[in-house]
């Protein structure tokens, strides 16, 4: 009976003891298995070897500011495109764009957005393209881009919001086209995007695209931050995370220059994704311009050519874009809190205009209406209908601060 009872104990000792040893040569095979909270999910990688996880694994602990990123026209100005973010109409009688050689008719089915194609002098056939990502928050309009297996082509037919109907892309000829969609193209409109040969092709991994803006564009890549903070609640000081206001401010405005101070097609190192917060936008890229190009920057995608010729910039050090600008929040509109902003400057011993000379009564405080006044670009205009003769253009707000003469003021704010 002892005997027993002491094999009985030994060999649940050893039962234990492998249990253990199994759990623990998992355990080290396996360290998070404990938790996928520790691990969050990939989204897409940069050349650098940095992983993206998107702003979701932001809300936790940066919940303020990314409730009200999500209503930035940054956030939104790429999606998937569905029924809410899609704002042309599929009614019939608004649905269609018709041009000189080709009808396009816009067609819903179900979930599905589809653009048909008809040809006026020809008896061609091709099946109808569908409506997958859209470009734009709306705020001019929007375009659409569509899947070709994994080649990605931008539709003809775009939206104009405020005339809220279809119109012909912006630089489309009158017949039917298929322009395939490069990064020199997203690049500005989303966050990352895995393309097979960058720079280049039109192929992209579907699944590694990150639309909108996202925080990491601006904060680069942050699995680590993530990871460190989870693990280190108890951490008050950010780790893994570039401070940006503590950048020089040529460095601070390349944040925003990257995508606002024109096309900067000329590519000298690296591909269009390329640039992170923090490094030197220069060795990156730089705009092809003529001489003319370079004397009358357009208001459309430059404002940082503009305001860094205005006085406001070039005499103080400190002015950048977050001078007047919370990158995190929708402002659009928010006039008093802008002519706030010139005032902060403006006051007491700093020079403001007259009274008189310059009509303000009539315009209230309206700094910005009479300073930087809404301009028409040269750059980008469309055709509303085949019949108009005029091109409908673009008001833009100028960031060229300065003295303006009366008729130069176009547009009420
Ligand atoms: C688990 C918590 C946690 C998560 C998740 C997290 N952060 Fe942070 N973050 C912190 C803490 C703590 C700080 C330091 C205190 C502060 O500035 O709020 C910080 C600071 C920052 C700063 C300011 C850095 C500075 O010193 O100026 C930025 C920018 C930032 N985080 C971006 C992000 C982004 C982008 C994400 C999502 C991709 C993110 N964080 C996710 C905890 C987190
Ligand atoms: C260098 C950056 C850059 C590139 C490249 C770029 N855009 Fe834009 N795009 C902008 C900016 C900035 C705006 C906002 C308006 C402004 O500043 O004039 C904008 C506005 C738009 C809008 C209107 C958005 C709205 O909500 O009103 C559409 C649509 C658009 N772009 C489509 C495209 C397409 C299609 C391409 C490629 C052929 C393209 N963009 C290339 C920066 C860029
Ligand atoms: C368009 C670029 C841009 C985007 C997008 C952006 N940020 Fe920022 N963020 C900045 C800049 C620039 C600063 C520095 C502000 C300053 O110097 O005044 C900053 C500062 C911060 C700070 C520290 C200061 C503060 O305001 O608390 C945190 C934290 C932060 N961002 C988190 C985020 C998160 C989270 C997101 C996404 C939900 C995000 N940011 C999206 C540009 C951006
Ligand atoms: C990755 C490219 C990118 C970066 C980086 C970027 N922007 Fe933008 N920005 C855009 C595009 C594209 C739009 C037009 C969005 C739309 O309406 O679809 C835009 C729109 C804006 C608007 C107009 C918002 C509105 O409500 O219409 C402001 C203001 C702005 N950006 C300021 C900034 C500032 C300040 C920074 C730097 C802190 C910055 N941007 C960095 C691409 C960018
Ligand atoms: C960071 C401080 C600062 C801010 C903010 C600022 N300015 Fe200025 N501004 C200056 C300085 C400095 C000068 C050059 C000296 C002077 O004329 O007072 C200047 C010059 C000017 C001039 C004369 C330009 C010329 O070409 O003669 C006008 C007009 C002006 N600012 C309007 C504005 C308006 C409107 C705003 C708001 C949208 C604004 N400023 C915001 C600092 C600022
Ligand atoms: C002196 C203040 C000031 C500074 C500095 C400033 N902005 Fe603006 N910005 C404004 C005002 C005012 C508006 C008009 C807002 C509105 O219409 O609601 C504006 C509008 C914009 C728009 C939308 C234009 C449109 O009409 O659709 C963009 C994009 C923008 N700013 C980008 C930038 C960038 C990038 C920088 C830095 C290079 C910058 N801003 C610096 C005051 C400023
Ligand atoms: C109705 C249009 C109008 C409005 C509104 C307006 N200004 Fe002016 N501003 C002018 C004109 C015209 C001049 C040139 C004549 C003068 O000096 O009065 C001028 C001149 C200036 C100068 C240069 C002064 C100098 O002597 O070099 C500054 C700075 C300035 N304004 C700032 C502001 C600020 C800040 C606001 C808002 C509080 C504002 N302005 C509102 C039209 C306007």
């Amino acid at each position: 009976m002892q005997i027993l009872n002491k094999r009985f104990f030994l060999n649940c000792g050893l039962v234990v003891m492998i249990t253990s040893i199994t759990a623990l040569v998992y355990r080290c095979k396996n360290p998070n298995v404990e938790s996928d909270y520790y691990n969050p999910v990939v989204l897409a990688t940069h050349f650098n070897g940095e992983h993206y996880v998107g702003s979701e694994t932001c809300m936790e602990c940066h919940a303020d500011i990314y409730s009200s990123h999500l209503k930035t026209a940054h956030y939104n100005t790429s999606a998937i495109a569905n029924k809410e973010t899609i704002l042309g109409s599929f009614e019939p009688g608004s649905n269609v764009l018709d041009l000189e050689y080709v009808k396009f008719t816009m067609e819903r089915k179900s979930d599905s957005f589809y653009q048909h194609i008809a040809y006026k002098n020809r008896l061609k056939k091709t099946p109808p393209s569908s409506f997958d990502i859209v470009i734009g928050s709306g705020v001019m309009g929007q375009t659409y881009l569509t899947w070709q297996g994994d080649e990605l082509f931008q539709l003809q037919s775009s939206y104009h919001s405020p005339a809220d109907t279809w119109v012909n892309s912006p630089g489309f000829p009158t017949y039917a086209l298929e322009r395939p969609v490069r990064d020199g193209c997203i690049k500005c409109h989303v966050t990352f995007a895995t393309n097979r040969t960058p720079g280049q092709g039109n192929q992209y991994d579907k699944e590694k695209i990150i639309y909108g803006v996202d925080c990491e564009r601006c904060h680069r890549p942050a699995a680590k931050h993530v990871v460190y903070h989870r693990k280190h609640p108890e951490a008050s000081t950010a780790k893994f995370m570039l401070k940006i206001d503590s950048l020089s401010r040529q460095r601070r405005l390349d944040v925003c220059a990257q995508c606002h101070s024109g096309s900067r097609t000329n590519q000298l190192k690296g591909f269009p994704f390329s640039f992170l917060t923090g490094e030197d936008l220069n060795e990156y890229s730089r705009n092809i311009t003529t001489k003319k190009q370079s004397q009358e920057l357009d208001v459309h995608g430059n404002q940082y050519g503009l305001l860094t010729s205005s006085e406001c910039f070039k005499q103080t050090p400190t002015m950048d874009c977050t001078t007047c600008h919370n990158p995190h929040k929708n402002q659009r509109r928010n006039t008093d809190y802008f002519n706030q902003k010139c005032t902060q400057c403006h006051s007491g011993n700093v020079k403001t205009c007259s009274a008189e000379t310059s009509q303000s009564k009539t315009m209230g405080n309206d700094c910005i209406a009479c300073h930087m006044p809404k301009i028409r670009s040269q750059s980008i205009s469309i055709k509303l209908t085949e019949k108009d003769s005029v091109e409908s253009s673009f008001n833009i707000r100028t960031h060229l601060i300065k003295i303006y003469a009366n008729q130069e003021i176009s547009g009420k704010p």
